[in-house]
């Protein structure tokens, strides 16, 4: 349609329409046989019909049969046939699953980032997802706060901003109404990640300065490479909840960053106002959400129950109602949906593309860049296929290894360590036992108690324990090399999934203890959502591989490592804590003005630990051995126009050839507010045949010097600065050079 149909389309609107699109229901309701809104979660909007019909997008129906469905029941009812807009949570995959966007953040390469982004949204694409929730581009410092697991940034807002464009760009590519793309709706709007003592949902506060140098950037790329959508977060700022802070969303967001898109809440967000304090009732709630520039109301009725009287009452200007609906009808008409109201769907492509061999052969091999090797002592790794192996563990044989978004995974073909094992190494040289659940009990059915979920009973669970533990010791004898695979339970990662502890669970605890008295070598692979307390682990295991949750594909890609078939170059985006009383913790800190660097009492410390991360940001094993050396700048001083050069040799002292991701971080040593010990400004992944030597070159410019200053200007400051380049935030060469 043109502009100006579009127009003419508002005008002929009824307010009761208008509103209709800037509501969002779950679609089951429209694939019932009778619809039935006293029933389910539509049960708690108390909708209409009438309103039902009038809705203006649908969260979380994917599939080209469905769609077609609630599209044409939808259409079949609504006066102006103004088509359903299909939006979903296509995290980290679609019918093919992908390793956590954490996880693909560790490869440090967006070109993994892009493949593994741009077949989930090729299979979610061609069974008609419209919109899709992602990226997630919140930094995060505190792994208590269980979602962590879907930051593709980690800790890091350079590596924030260059993932969100390399997603955007992956989702919505030059026209987002071509099969292949959607328009993205980048999340969570804003600093969600900051939560308070990492519980979900709580308070964040901090000041302009912290939000503007860490939290903004990379919704400041999303929205610059062309971010159809944003999400309001959950939380409050600064005293205001998200969806309801005009500071945010006018001033940032509108003005400030120039948005065009569409502002859609997070689920009942607007409603959940009144349980902050801020709206007294869900009228006060549609008010302040309208007012303050949210323009699709997901999952709660305060808009579709309340907006009209606001606006009869003159209390909401319709121009502000015609705003938000005509960014929704701009969008629908992006997607081509008033000629084509079903999007790309077909059946009969889905059927071929979902899953397809080769969307598997493409999720293995991006899955092998994102496990990062922690620890790898008298080359433990690779292993040879003709050793006998114990494989042990609760993830030994296990297929919940997708992470907690992968509501549309497609569980059939998913293979689990020891089938894999086992074709790679013939049965006999694979001995498995469990060793241990994941979890005990009490364990989890305080996790499945919290909502409302049929809590399980285990009969004997000791005696159960105990045989476990016997079994697994028994094949430990009997092998030379114990492959244990453990980690979290896929309930304790992801959404509303805060840990006070983040250690592994006790019972995996005693099984790792056990089988260390055995003196074999041992190779520990990690399944978890976050990063974990594993100072003991590590001091109890030969080889430590961190595998994230790494999808559908991921005991192959495991395997490729494990034998050897793929050398390892993930890096980590998180620092890992010595213990849970670190967090938050994370390599871009402050001096503080008694900075712990020698041993002495008065210094800005814990007793009980050590004061640097257990393993840093940036760090990672490769079956390589890389030396750094021979730093050199092309001048020791760069003024406002100009740029310098700074270059190192990197070599590859082993005979195998590896990939290395090369990091430049910059640290400015005095300046009008403080600054962190360091910040990462640059990395390249390179790959280098055995012993080969690069030289590897980074531009220095007057731009990657800026901050926020201590009258809030982004500006550079004169003065000297440092530069590292190593392998990780904390090892490297390092060199000065001045701004003058
Ligand atoms: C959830 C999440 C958000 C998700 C939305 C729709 O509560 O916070 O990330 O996209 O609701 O499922």
């Amino acid at each position: 349609m043109k502009k100006e149909e579009l127009v003419d389309l508002l005008q002929e609107m009824t307010i009761e329409e208008k509103i209709g699109q800037l509501v969002q229901v779950t679609g089951e309701v429209f694939l019932m046989d009778n619809i039935d809104t006293t029933t389910g979660p539509l049960k708690d909007l108390n909708l209409s019909n009438k309103t039902l019909y009038q809705v203006g997008s649908i969260l979380n129906i994917v599939g080209s049969e469905k769609i077609r469905k609630v599209q044409d029941e939808y259409l079949s009812k609504s006066r102006l046939k103004i088509p359903l807009l299909f939006m979903a949570d296509i995290i980290n995959g679609y019918r093919t699953v992908f390793p956590i966007p954490l996880a693909q953040g560790c490869s440090w390469d967006p070109n993994v980032v892009y493949h593994c982004t741009k077949v989930s949204i090729k299979e979610a694409g061609s069974a008609g997802a419209s919109v899709n929730f992602s990226p997630m581009v919140d930094l995060v410092r505190d792994s208590r706060w269980g979602r962590v697991m879907e930051s593709i940034g980690g800790e890091d807002p350079y590596l924030g901003q260059v993932f969100a464009k390399t997603m955007i760009q992956a989702y919505q590519g030059e026209d987002i109404s071509k099969l292949g793309n959607v328009a993205a709706c980048v999340k969570h709007f804003a600093a969600y990640g900051a939560v308070e003592g990492g519980r979900d949902y709580n308070t964040v506060d901090m000041s302009e300065r912290e939000f503007r140098q860490y939290y903004l950037p990379a919704y400041k790329s999303a929205i610059e490479n062309g971010a159809e959508m944003i999400m309001t977060s959950f939380n409050t700022i600064n005293g205001v909840p998200a969806s309801v802070n005009q500071w945010l969303l006018r001033e940032v967001l509108r003005k400030e960053l120039g948005f065009k898109g569409i502002v859609i809440s997070d689920y009942s967000a607007i409603e959940e106002t009144i349980a902050h304090g801020v709206s007294k009732d869900k009228k006060q709630a549609a008010y302040r959400a309208i007012m303050a520039g949210v323009d699709i109301d997901m999952m709660s009725n305060v808009y579709a129950n309340h907006l009209k009287e606001l606006i009869d009452e003159g209390k909401v200007p319709e121009e502000i109602l015609n705003q938000s609906v005509m960014r929704v009808l701009i969008l629908k008409n992006k997607l081509g949906l008033f000629e084509n109201p079903y999007g790309n769907i077909d059946e009969e492509r889905e059927k071929r593309i979902l899953k397809s061999e080769e969307n598997l052969q493409e999720a293995r091999k991006q899955t092998a860049e994102t496990l990062v090797l922690l620890k790898n002592e008298k080359e433990v790794l690779p292993l040879k296929k003709n050793q006998k192996i114990a494989l042990i563990g609760p993830y030994g044989d296990n297929i919940a290894i997708l992470g907690s978004w992968s509501i549309f995974s497609d569980k059939s073909k998913i293979q689990t360590l020891k089938e894999v094992f086992e074709k790679r190494m013939g049965t006999k040289n694979v001995l498995y036992a469990k060793g241990s659940e994941i979890l005990r009990e009490k364990e989890i059915n305080q996790i499945l108690s919290a909502d409302g979920g049929n809590i399980i009973h285990v009969e004997n669970e000791e005696e159960k324990e105990n045989e476990y533990l016997q079994q697994a010791i028994e094949i430990a004898k009997q092998a030379d090399t114990i492959v244990l695979a453990i980690g979290e339970h896929y309930r304790q990662s992801g959404e509303a999934c805060s840990r006070a502890n983040i250690e592994i669970s006790e019972i995996q605890k005693r099984l790792l203890n056990e089988l260390a008295k055995q003196n074999k070598k041992i190779v520990t692979v990690l399944f978890n959502g976050r990063p974990l307390v594993l100072k003991d682990i590590s001091e109890k295991t030969d080889a430590l591989l961190e595998v994230w949750f790494p999808g559908t594909e991921g005991a192959n890609a495991i395997a490729d490592v494990i034998f050897g078939e793929v050398n390892p170059s993930g890096k980590l985006t998180m620092s890992f804590p010595q213990a849970t009383g670190q967090c938050p913790i994370y390599y871009n800190h402050y001096q503080t003005g008694r900075p712990h660097i020698s041993n002495i009492r008065f210094a800005s410390r814990y007793q009980d630990i050590p004061t640097q991360s257990f393993y840093p940001f940036g760090y990672g094993l490769s079956y390589s051995k890389f030396e750094y050396f021979d730093l050199k700048i092309s001048s020791p001083k760069i003024t406002e126009n100009s740029f310098i050069t700074v270059s190192i040799k990197v070599k590859n002292n082993s005979n195998r050839g590896g990939k290395e991701v090369v990091q430049l971080y910059i640290q400015d040593l005095v300046a009008s507010s403080v600054r962190p010990v360091k910040e990462l400004k640059g990395f390249k992944k390179e790959y280098f045949e055995a012993y080969e030597e690069k030289t590897i070159t980074f531009e220095i410019t007057v731009d990657m010097l800026k901050f926020w200053s201590e009258k809030l200007q982004y500006q550079a400051e004169k003065g000297e600065f440092k530069i590292f380049i190593g392998p990780n935030a904390e090892e490297g060469e390092e060199t000065i050079f001045e701004l003058v």
